[in-house]
């Protein structure tokens, strides 16, 4: 590369392998328009998931047709202004959330579209827009309150462990369910009230002996046999979010034969509710702020995994790391 160009990541074609979807190519560094920002970007956030199903053709209501870039939230520095930016220097750090901006080493957008932060440190990858998405979950969708029991899968995640904190600063008896020591040694530091490493104890079985009553609010990562114990643990008037279902990313979804669900709930008035962060837009700028105020005063301890990702080549290695579940915390990858 030289100095006068950048590289990005892109998808080159539709595969159900993320290595083998993705390219590596080399452009010109933009001059801003007007109103924009160019950006280097030092971290960027890695969402395997959601890259994984881009990458399928799975995004239902995102059918691109490649290529297309690829990332989405990253941390950087200002290093060029359009003529009439007002808001951002040269030098600031801002942090963005847009998709295409987050695999590249450069990006020009929207001086609006970047919001200024104190420094371009990888751990605010774990607020915007990760911890938001488990603030609005928990919130908006989960009709969170205080002295509830709240349940958490992939509770040592990157969303996971903002749930957990966000759930026990509500006042909550917190479950978190996790698959490693490690783990476990996190979520233990975080306040979890219970928690569950389900390659040493089995979910159902303790939610039995121990939550007779049932769950109220449960938030789902991960999908599977997960989800139908979940599903058979609500309590009444319960609430399960549908986060996510990562278990199933990589595969064909599975298909299950079993009475219809209205069974299951009806008769607790329990609920399961989908969600999906894009559809609530409204709520990013306010729960933003009280998100940036809690990591800001030392409120809410946030995680981004010690695995050391460098430069654009290591995504894919990345993207496979999370999808092994080894990681703890957020994954970030370094420009
Ligand atoms: N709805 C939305 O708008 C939204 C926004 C952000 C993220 N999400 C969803 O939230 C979930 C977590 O995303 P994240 O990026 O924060 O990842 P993450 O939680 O940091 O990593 C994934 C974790 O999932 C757990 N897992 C359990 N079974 C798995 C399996 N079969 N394959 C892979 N992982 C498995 C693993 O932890 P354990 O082994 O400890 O369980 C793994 O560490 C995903 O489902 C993602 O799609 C949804």
């Amino acid at each position: 590369m030289s100095s006068t160009t950048y590289r990005k990541l892109i998808a080159t074609q539709l595969s159900h392998n993320f290595r083998s979807a993705i390219a590596i190519t080399e452009l010109p560094i933009p001059t801003p328009a007007s109103n924009e920002v160019v950006i280097r970007n030092h971290y960027a956030g890695i969402n395997a998931g959601f890259d994984t199903l881009l990458c399928r053709g799975q995004v239902p209501y995102m059918q691109l047709t490649p290529p297309f870039d690829l990332g989405v939230e990253a941390v950087g520095e200002v290093v060029a202004i359009g003529q009439a930016v007002e808001t951002l220097q040269v030098g600031d750090a801002v942090a963005t959330t847009i998709r295409g901006g987050g695999y590249r080493e450069y990006q020009a957008i929207a001086a609006n579209l970047a919001v200024k932060i104190r420094a371009p440190i990888p751990e605010i990858l774990t607020l915007m827009p990760t911890g938001l998405s488990a603030l609005v979950a928990l919130e908006r969708v989960g009709e969170m309150r205080s002295g509830e029991v709240v349940l958490i899968t992939a509770a040592a995640g990157g969303i996971g462990h903002i749930a957990v904190q966000l759930a026990k600063l509500a006042g909550n008896h917190v479950i978190g369910v996790c698959g490693s020591a490690a783990k476990v040694a996190l979520l233990e530091e975080l306040g979890c009230d219970r928690i569950i490493n389900y390659r040493t104890e089995t979910l159902d079985a303790v939610l039995r002996q121990e939550y007779p009553k049932g769950i109220d609010l449960m938030f789902d990562c991960v999908g599977r046999q997960v989800f139908d114990t979940c599903v058979d643990h609500l309590g009444v008037r319960g609430r399960l979010v549908v986060v996510g279902f990562i278990s199933e990313y990589t595969n064909d979804l599975e298909s299950v034969t079993q009475p219809r669900i209205y069974q299951k709930l009806f008769w607790k008035s329990a609920s399961i509710r989908g969600f999906l962060m894009p559809h609530f837009s409204d709520y990013a700028a306010e729960g933003g702020d009280r998100l940036f105020d809690l990591f800001y005063s030392e409120k809410l301890r946030v995680a981004v995994d010690p695995m050391l990702f460098q430069g654009l080549e290591s995504i894919p290695d990345a993207v496979e790391y999370l999808l092994s579940g080894k990681n703890c915390g957020k994954v970030v990858v370094r420009f």
